[in-house]
C-alpha cells in the first residue's frame, strides 16, 4: 500500500515534535511494509513569516492537502502574530478554515490517564485509582464558531457584538453517529452534553440524540447539562466513556479533560470528515496542546501527543491499524519504563527525565 500525506509542522514546538513523529512514522512504514509519501508545507505563523504577513494558509498548502489521504498537523500561533488583524491570525486564518474547507466535522479527543500516571493528574488520586479513559467527540464545523450572522456594529451609540449558535438536525445526527460508532468499539456508553434547559440548539440536540440512539440499542445514552458535565468530569472522570457535544462546549470540556489527564503533551486528536467508500476518513491529526511558545526551541517538549496523532492517522485515514497498535504500545512502554519529559517528571523513584529527542528515540527503539 502507498499513502500520501501532507505535513504541516507550523509554529512553536510544532516542528520539534513533528521531527520525532516523522521518524516514528517512517520506522512503522518499514516495519509494516507500506509506503508513505509526505510533503511539508507552510501553515500558521511560519506561513505569515514566509509570505510577508499575507496569509497563514497559503493556497499551495490547501492544494497539496487536497491530493493527500491525510494532514499531519503540528500547531500554530504564538505571541509574534497575536497583534495581526484577526482574520489572518494563525488560529482564525488557518486552523478554522482548514477544518471548514475539508469538512472535518468530527473531532475525536481521547483523554486518558494511565494508572501509572495518575500522580501527574490534578484530580485526587484516590478518586481515580485505575486512571480513566474518556473519548470526547466534539462537533467541529458548526455551532457558534461558524454561525451567521456574526459581527460587531454600533447600536444606539454603543458597540454591540454578536455570534450565532445554529445547528441543522443533519449536522447533529452526523456527529452523534460518530459518537455511537466509537462507543461500540469501547464501553458502549455515550453521554450527550447540552444546555437543553436554556438553548434552542440544545433542545434539538437532545431530541436528535434520543432519536439516533434508537439505531444503537446496544449503546447506553445519557444526558448532562454542560455545567454539570464540567463538574462531573473533575469529580468522577472514570465514570465516562464517550462524551459527545457541540463545538464550543467541546472546546472547553476537551481542555478540562486534557488537564485532568496530567499533561497536554500526551493527547493527540483527530478531526475527521465523512467516511469514504473504503471505510476510511480524510482527516487532520494534531496534538491537543498547541504551540507552547514558552518552551519552543529548547528541545524539551513532549513529542508523545504528536506521535499518537500519527497513530490515529494510521488508524482512521490510512487503514494501517497494526502499525497504529504498535506505535501505541511503543509509547506505553516508554512511559512504563519511567521515561518522562519535563511536563510529566515529578522526581519520583524510577523516573528518568528526558528531552524531546530522547523520548522520540526510546519510542523508536521500542517500535
Ligand atoms: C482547539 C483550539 C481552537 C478551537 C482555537 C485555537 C481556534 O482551542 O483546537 O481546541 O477553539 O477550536
Ligand atoms: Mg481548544
Amino acid at each position: 500500500m502507498s499513502h500520501t500525506i501532507t505535513v504541516l509542522p507550523g509554529d512553536g514546538i510544532g516542528p520539534e515534535v513533528m521531527a520525532e513523529a516523522l521518524k516514528v512514522l517512517e520506522a512503522s512504514s518499514e516495519k509494516f511494509h507500506f509506503d508513505i509519501e509526505h510533503t511539508t508545507h507552510l501553515v500558521g505563523g511560519a506561513a505569515l513569516d514566509a509570505t510577508g504577513n499575507k496569509t497563514p494558509l497559503p493556497p499551495e498548502t490547501i492544494a497539496a492537502s487536497e491530493k493527500a489521504d491525510a494532514i499531519l498537523f503540528g500547531s500554530v500561533g504564538g505571541p509574534k502574530w497575536e497583534n495581526l488583524p484577526p482574520e489572518i491570525q494563525p488560529e482564525r486564518g488557518a486552523l478554522l478554515p482548514l477544518r471548514k474547507h475539508f469538512g472535518l466535522f468530527a473531532n475525536l479527543r481521547p483523554g486518558s490517564c494511565h494508572p501509572s500516571l495518575t500522580h501527574a493528574s490534578p484530580v485526587k488520586n484516590e478518586l481515580i485509582p485505575n486512571g480513566f479513559d474518556v473519548l470526547c467527540v466534539r462537533e467541529l464545523t458548526g455551532g457558534i464558531y461558524f454561525g451567521e450572522p456574526k459581527g460587531r456594529e454600533e447600536r444606539a451609540g454603543e458597540p454591540v457584538a454578536f455570534d450565532t449558535m445554529v445547528y441543522k438536525k443533519s449536522e447533529i445526527e452526523k456527529i452523534l453517529h460518530v459518537a455511537f460508532t466509537a462507543a461500540r468499539g469501547r464501553d458502549k456508553r455515550v453521554t450527550s452534553v447540552d444546555t437543553a434547559n436554556v438553548l434552542a440548539t440544545s433542545v434539538l440536540w437532545r431530541e436528535t440524540a434520543i432519536e439516533v440512539a434508537t439505531q444503537y440499542p446496544d449503546v447506553a445514552l445519557d444526558h448532562l447539562y454542560v455545567d454539570n458535565a464540567a463538574m462531573q468530569l473533575v469529580k468522577r472522570p472514570d465514570s465516562f466513556d464517550v462524551l459527545v457535544t457541540e463545538n464550543l462546549f467541546g472546546d472547553i470540556l476537551s481542555d478540562e479533560m486534557a488537564m485532568i489527564s496530567g499533561s497536554l503533551g500526551m493527547l493527540p486528536s483527530a478531526s475527521l470528515g465523512n467516511i469514504q467508500d473504503n471505510g476510511l476518513y480524510f482527516g487532520m491529526y494534531e496534538p491537543s496542546g498547541g504551540s507552547a511558545p514558552d518552551i519552543a526551541g529548547q528541545g524539551i517538549a513532549n513529542p508523545i501527543a504528536q506521535i499518537l496523532s500519527v497513530s490515529m492517522m494510521l488508524r482512521y485515514s490510512l487503514g494501517e491499524s497494526e502499525a497504529a497498535d504498535a506505535i501505541d504500545s511503543a509509547v506505553q512502554q516508554a512511559i512504563d519504563s519511567g521515561l518522562r519529559t519535563g511536563d510529566l517528571f515529578t522526581g519520583a523513584e524510577g523516573e528518568t527525565r528526558v528531552n524531546t529527542a530522547e523520548m522520540g528515540q526510546a519510542i523508536l527503539t521500542n517500535l
